[in-house]
């Protein structure tokens, strides 16, 4: 084969793969449903948004009703309705809190001494190209990379809207999905009220965040 086909094939080979990994907009909003699974057993399933401002390093992840988080339901924050909203709120205080509005609750969960910060706009740079998927109708393209326990899995469509977040425990099997509504993304900041630290946000969880790996 000749020099040009040669660049020819490796032009389409790398174009199927969908060039490089995506960049998470420095800022933007969207709503979502969350569903985790242990093989065919619901394990729960509620919605949420994210809030994100990466210039400014603030995140704010909202489990709404319904929520069985790790992070939100071991904290005894809410004891008589564990599954009542909560909140992770990355502040630029440079902390990682756990806040159940309802109950007007919260406890310093962990902060930069535990990795506990706003994940990087780039932070599938290294992630492979697993192929598409349809959600909600729109054709999306996959991009997986390893994480500290899970397998993540990002899911966006040719205009950087984000489809799904897909994370698969390697010990457990358990598989947990966030389905973006693609509808109600927005680009941009939040409104920076959403990233104010209440008042009562003062002590420390008792059961805290020792961990490498940020976790959604
Ligand atoms: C999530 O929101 C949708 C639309 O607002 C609603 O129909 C659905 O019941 C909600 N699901 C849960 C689990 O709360
Ligand atoms: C923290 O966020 C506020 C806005 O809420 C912003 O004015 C400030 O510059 C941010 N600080 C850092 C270190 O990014
Ligand atoms: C990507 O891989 C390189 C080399 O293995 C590593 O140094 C870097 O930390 C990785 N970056 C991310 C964002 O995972
Ligand atoms: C995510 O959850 C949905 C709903 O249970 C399920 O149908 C789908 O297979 C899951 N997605 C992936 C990529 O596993």
């Amino acid at each position: 084969m000749d020099k040009l086909g040669e660049a020819l094939i490796v032009l389409s080979v790398s174009m199927l793969t969908n060039a490089a990994p995506p960049v998470w907009p420095s800022a933007f909003s969207v709503d979502f449903q969350e569903q985790s699974h242990l093989s065919f057993v619901t394990l729960f399933i509620n919605n949420g948004s994210w809030y994100y401002n990466f210039d400014n390093k603030q995140a704010r992840f909202d489990h709404l009703r319904g929520q069985k988080d790790w992070f939100c339901m071991n904290q005894h924050l809410s004891d008589h309705d564990k599954q009542a909203p909560c909140n992770m709120l990355f502040s630029n205080d440079t902390n990682l809190y756990i806040h159940y509005p309802e109950a007007k609750t919260c406890c310093r969960l962990c902060g930069q001494e535990n990795y506990c910060t706003v994940m990087e706009p780039n932070w599938l740079k290294n992630a492979t190209f697993i192929g598409d998927e349809m959600f909600y109708g729109s054709k999306c393209h996959g991009w997986q990379t390893p994480g500290f326990t899970f397998m993540d899995t990002w899911y966006v469509t040719d205009d950087n809207v984000p489809c799904q977040y897909h994370e698969k425990s390697n010990h457990l099997g358990t598989i947990h999905n966030i389905t973006f509504n693609q509808k109600s993304f927005n680009l941009g900041p939040p409104n920076p009220d959403i990233f104010n630290v209440p008042s009562y946000c003062h002590k420390e969880c008792p059961n805290p965040f020792k961990g490498q790996k940020k976790s959604l």
